[in-house]
């Protein structure tokens, strides 16, 4: 199968051209002015900006995190995401209850997502148990296709939290394989007492869920966990930051050669924890998710320490955590709502409405972070991540016209509500090729269930350049 894309302007992080593009098979042979051949199909991208899909490395597709009993939506929801042009997610597996980190990243692979996924998929290790068989696995991370492993340092009482003596010996042993180790950057302790706080005298509802995690224990976590990278010179991956004080953290941390980075998510670009003052429980319950929301000076920070390279990448944080069943069961305290919200599939469009469009990022910096970036630090660059000879033909070819409004009933993400609901879109994808399939045509999604595939990511990528 030969297609070609012509006449569009192709974006990538650091320049944009017109010129079109041959795809054969799985890859892209041929990028150049009028090229001519005798394809299968062509798509007349006039007018419209063509870029490598969307690759979103922070997603919890049918993880349990901290949601209870009943799973986050399934792989069958990523559909969604070809829609909203992201076409890889590197999604968190976390230790299956007695399982190990890689028993439980082969289920994930063979039992959940295969047959499911729309979308090709690597996997972080995610630990949720610690103990000695935990450690001796993380050295086999990498033969395993797995090149980054999560700690959170929040949650205290649930089995995500790991105490520091843990995130040090993980980071430490991360370094030894070439593994990133990525952390959840909350000081657990404090949100603990500030709960228990604030439940004590009666302040139950969702706006103490802000209340009770304040700047500072994001702050505070963030320098210490990039302290003890310091200390052991191992790279360090800050997920989603939400704070100045945690972006000034990495910032000085880059300052002194730490190899410390960042991402933010899309919700702390473009939504305040005004929100979660709602009322309603069920609008405010919507937007719980951790860390918390922010003023406006903390948005502002964000898109500030994405165009000075403090920040490197815009992620979902997705969690398909249904409203009328999942999140009612914190209805009269917050501290039992499962954390999470969804956003994976309107990603792309929101940052390039809300960054792109209004001038707060140029087209180069949302290729960088939305696509590029994520596919160096998860070893999968250059298969994935950029439109360039030899690559996978992933490709978006986007209508920087059209003006539209966020429905869930246009794309539907597989639970009961959007946080981006009622929002200005502008701009969508028209077209989308997968490993050079087209699974969206007109915007209307084409492909089928299980067309996405697991994608090994390498160890000893981006943050060990020159240094393997
Ligand atoms: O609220 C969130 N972010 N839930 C998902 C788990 C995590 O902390 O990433
Ligand atoms: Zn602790
Ligand atoms: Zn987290
Ligand atoms: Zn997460």
């Amino acid at each position: 199968m030969k297609t070609l894309i012509k006449n569009g302007t192709i974006l990538s992080s650091d320049s944009e051209i017109k010129a079109d593009i041959l795809v054969e098979g799985e890859k892209i042979v041929a990028i150049g002015q009028d090229l001519n051949d005798d394809v299968d199909k062509i798509i007349d991208a006039t007018g419209k900006y063509v870029f490598p899909g969307g690759i979103d490395q922070h997603t919890h597709f049918e993880a349990l995190t901290n949601t209870g009993d009943k799973d986050t939506a399934g792989y069958e929801t990523t559909k969604a995401l070809i829609v909203g042009g992201t076409t890889t997610i590197i999604d968190y597996a976390p230790q299956d209850p007695g399982c190990g980190l890689i028993e439980s990243a082969k289920y994930r692979i063979e039992k959940r997502a295969k047959g499911k996924t729309c979308v090709d998929f690597g996997l972080h290790s995610l630990i949720t148990e610690v103990n000695d068989k935990m450690f001796d696995e993380i050295k086999e991370l990498p033969k395993h296709g797995i090149n980054s492993i999560k700690a959170f340092m929040a949650y205290i009482g649930s089995p995500l939290h790991v105490d520091d003596g843990t995130l040090y010996k993980v980071l430490s042993e991360s370094k030894k394989v070439g593994l990133t180790t990525f952390v959840h950057a909350e000081n657990g302790e404090i949100i603990d007492m500030l709960q228990k706080d604030c439940v004590k005298a009666g302040h139950t509802s969702p706006k103490y869920h802000a209340v009770s995690r304040p700047p500072i224990v994001e702050t505070e976590a963030t320098r210490r966990a990039l302290y003890y990278a310091e200390e052991l010179d191992a790279p360090i991956f800050i997920v989603h930051v939400t704070t100045k004080g945690a972006t000034d953290a990495i910032a000085e941390a880059k300052a002194k050669k730490v190899r410390a980075y960042g991402e933010t998510c899309t919700q702390y670009l473009t939504t305040t924890k005004d929100v979660l003052s709602d009322p309603d429980f069920n609008e405010a319950a919507k937007y719980v998710c951790s860390p918390a929301l922010r003023d406006q000076d903390d948005v502002d920070a964000m898109w500030d320490a994405l165009n000075d390279n403090t920040l490197s990448a815009i992620v979902s944080d997705h969690c398909g955590i249904d409203l009328h069943e999942m999140k009612q069961v914190g209805r009269n305290n917050f501290v039992d709502i499962p954390n999470g919200a969804p956003g994976a599939a309107d990603r792309i469009n929101m940052i390039w409405t809300n960054g792109v469009a209004k001038n707060r990022i140029t087209r180069q910096k949302f290729v960088e972070v939305c696509s590029t970036f994520p596919a160096k630090i998860n070893g999968m660059y250059p298969k994935k991540g950029v439109i360039a000879v030899g690559s996978d033909a992933d490709i978006v070819v986007f209508d920087p016209e059209y003006r539209g409004v966020v429905r869930l009933e246009d794309n539907p993400n597989g639970i009961d509500y959007n946080i981006y609901e009622g929002r200005e879109q502008i701009g969508r994808p028209e077209v989308v090729l997968l490993r050079g399939k087209v699974v969206l045509e007109d915007a209307k999604f084409v492909g089928e269930l299980g067309q996405g595939k697991f994608i090994p990511c390498e160890p000893y990528a981006y943050c060990y350049e020159g240094r393997k």
